[in-house]
């Protein structure tokens, strides 16, 4: 059996020369891949009591909804500025490549909620610790971070360092 990080497709030179694209479009497109990565996410999450999956879009949701639905647990979007219809709290970060805000409602998460957030990708790990602070700023505790895939050239996990994170598949430069 192909292992999941096989499905992953390599561009280089995108979006910029020296960068190598990571492609998680090829885990998705065939049935084998999709169901490992989201069986491999699931495996990581065994044993931890949580309410809820925080996840980012866009690619957060492609991952972070169907482990939720597996495990009947709760899903709530961050989503880019200006989207959600409800009250927000927002968050400004810097991106690797640029600045960006998000959002997540302010009713989505209550003081003392158990949440696990999972995105496709720790690069700079910017994402996620603008998302730990939304989530903890409402009262919300992470218990897990999981991630697809992990550049460890770029040490992200330095800005998440008091949180337990895991990655399926890592790459040792950016
Ligand atoms: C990408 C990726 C992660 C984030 C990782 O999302 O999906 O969410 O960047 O980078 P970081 O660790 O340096 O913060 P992007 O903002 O490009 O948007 P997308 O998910 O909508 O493609
Ligand atoms: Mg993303």
């Amino acid at each position: 059996m192909k292992e999941l990080k096989e499905y992953v497709r390599s561009i280089p030179d995108f979006p910029e020369p020296g960068i190598i694209f990571r492609d998680v479009t090829t885990i998705l497109q065939d049935p084998d891949g999709l169901c490992l990565s989201i069986d491999e996410l699931r495996e990581k999450l065994q044993g931890i009591d949580y309410d809820m999956i925080v996840g980012p879009e866009s690619r957060g949701f492609i991952f972070g909804v169907p482990v939720a639905y597996a495990e009947h647990k709760a899903f709530i979007p961050v989503r880019k500025k200006g989207k959600l219809p409800c009250e927000t709290v927002s968050i400004d970060y810097d991106l690797e490549y640029g600045k960006e805000t998000i959002e997540i409602h302010k009713d989505a998460i209550k003081p003392g909620d158990k949440v696990v957030i999972v995105d496709d990708l720790i690069a700079t790990g910017g994402t996620t610790e603008a998302i730990a602070k939304l989530v903890e700023g409402l009262g919300g505790r992470i218990v897990k971070i999981v991630f697809v895939m992990e550049l460890e050239g770029l040490k992200g996990r330095k800005k998440l360092l008091k949180y337990d994170v895991d990655s399926l598949i890592k790459y040792e430069g950016n």
